[in-house]
C-alpha cells in the first residue's frame, strides 16, 4: 500500500469579463461634468480609462459571464462544484449576497441535474479575491472540495459621486469581474501559501457606509417616513494619502512574509501580479523592491480599479496573452479597505 499523496490546489481556469461601455478620462470631464483632467488623473494613478455596466446588469451577472469562462477554461460543468466563493463590495443586495445569485445564474437549481452548490460571501474589498483564494485553497488542500469557483466581480458604476464632489473616489474605480476555479492535484504544483492580515482600526479610512445598524432608525427617515441617505454616507468615503501610504508599507510587508515563509527569492518569482489600485502604488511597490517593470503586469489603465476582480482579470489577460504558462513561479499581493491585504505564491 502506498502512503496517501498529499492534495494540492491549483488553479485549473481562469476567465474574466468586463462590459463593453468605455468611459476615458475626458468621458468623465465632457461626459459628466465633473472638474478633472485627462493629465491629472493619468499622472496620480496611470488610469486612461474604465468600463461601466449598463442598468440591469449587477456584479452577479457580471461574475457569472467571468465564471462560466473560467468554467469552460478548466473543461468543467458548474454542476462539477463544490463550492462558490463571491467576492464583491458592490452586492446586488445588503442581503442576500451575490453568491447565490451568480449560483442560480450559473443554472445549478434547475432540471434533473440541480446541484444545490453552496455560496458564500466575502467582504474584503480589495483583497477579498485573495481572501476567497485562502478559502479555496484551505478547502480544496483539507479534502472537503474537489473545485472551487472563486469569483470577484464589482459594479462601482452605479454607487460613484459622479459630480466634481465625489471626483478623488469615482475617478479611479470601474466595473468588471475575474473567476478562477481552484482544484485539487496530486502534482507537485499549485497554491504554495496564502498570507492575510488586517487593521481594522482604519476601518472609516475607506469605506462606504450608507447605513448604521447602531442607530434607530438605521437609515435617518424624512418626515414623510422615507429613509434619506446623505452624500456622505451614500458614497464612498477615502482619505486617499493614507491608503496610499499603508498601501505601499502592507503591500511590500505581505509579500516579503510569504517569500520568507516559503524560502522563495524575489528573484524566483516570473511575475508580480499586483492589486490594480493605483499604477504609482504598484511602481512604489516594485522600486523599494527593485522589481524589474517587465515583471510587474498592470491593465488598470484600461479598467481603472475594479476592486475584488482586479487580479482575476489580470490573471485572466495573462493567460490569453501567453505570459502566464504552466511552470511560472507567480506571487499576488492586494491591499484596501478594512485595511485589509492579503498575498500568495502559486506555481502555476
Ligand atoms: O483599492 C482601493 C484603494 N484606494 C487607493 O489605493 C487609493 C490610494 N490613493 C490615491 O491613489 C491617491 O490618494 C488619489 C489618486 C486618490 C488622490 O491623489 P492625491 O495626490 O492624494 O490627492 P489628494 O486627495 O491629496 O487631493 C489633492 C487635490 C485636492 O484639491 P485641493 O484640496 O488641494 O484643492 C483634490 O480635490 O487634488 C484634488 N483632486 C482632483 N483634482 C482633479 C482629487 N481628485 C481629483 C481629480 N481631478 N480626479
Amino acid at each position: 500500500m502506498t502512503a496517501a499523496q498529499p492534495i494540492n490546489a491549483y488553479i485549473s481556469g481562469t476567465g474574466f469579463y468586463v462590459p463593453p461601455r468605455i468611459v476615458t478620462n475626458d468621458d468623465l470631464v465632457n461626459g459628466y461634468g465633473i472638474e478633472t483632467t485627462n493629465e491629472w488623473i493619468i499622472q496620480r494613478t496611470g488610469i486612461e480609462a474604465r468600463r461601466y455596466a449598463e442598468r440591469g446588469v449587477g456584479s452577479a451577472e457580471l461574475g457569472a459571464r467571468a465564471a462560466e469562462d473560467a468554467l469552460a477554461d478548466a473543461g468543467i460543468a458548474a454542476t462539477d462544484l463544490d463550492l462558490i466563493v463571491f467576492a464583491t463590495l458592490s452586492p446586488e443586495y445588503a442581503f442576500p449576497g451575490s453568491g447565490v445569485l451568480l449560483q442560480h445564474r450559473l443554472g445549478l437549481n434547475e432540471g434533473p441535474n440541480a446541484r444545490h452548490v453552496p455560496a458564500l460571501d466575502v467582504r474584503n474589498q480589495c483583497s477579498g479575491f485573495l481572501y476567497g483564494l485562502t478559502t479555496a485553497n484551505a478547502m480544496v488542500r483539507s479534502g472537503a472540495a474537489r473545485h472551487v469557483l472563486v469569483v470577484g466581480a464589482e459594479t462601482h458604476s452605479a454607487a460613484l459621486d459622479l459630480t466634481t464632489r465625489g471626483r478623488t473616489v469615482s475617478s479611479l474605480f470601474g466595473d468588471g469581474a475575474g473567476a478562477v476555479v481552484v482544484s485539487a492535484t496530486t502534482e507537485d504544483r499549485g497554491i504554495r501559501g496564502c498570507y492575510l492580515g488586517a487593521d481594522g482600526s482604519q476601518a472609516e479610512t475607506l469605506c462606504q457606509r450608507v447605513w448604521d445598524i447602531r442607530e434607530r432608525p438605521f437609515i435617518p427617515l424624512g418626515e414623510d417616513g422615507w429613509g434619506r441617505v446623505s452624500p456622505e454616507h451614500m458614497y464612498a468615503h477615502m482619505d486617499g494619502r493614507m491608503v496610499f501610504k499603508h498601501a505601499i508599507a502592507k503591500m511590500t510587508g505581505v509579500l516579503k512574509q510569504a517569500c520568507d515563509d516559503l524560502h522563495v527569492g524575489l528573484d524566483d518569482i516570473d511575475l508580480f501580479f499586483f492589486h490594480q489600485a493605483n499604477l504609482r502604488i504598484n511602481q512604489y511597490v516594485a522600486e523599494l523592491l527593485k522589481l524589474p517593470a517587465d515583471k510587474v503586469p498592470h491593465n488598470i489603465e484600461r479598467y481603472g480599479n475594479t476592486t475584488a476582480a482586479t487580479l482575476p482579470i489580470l490573471l485572466a489577460e495573462a493567460v490569453d496573452d501567453g505570459r502566464l504558462r504552466p511552470g511560472a513561479k507567480i506571487a499576488l499581493v492586494a491591499f484596501g479597505s478594512g485595511f485589509t491585504w492579503g498575498s500568495a505564491i502559486i506555481d502555476w
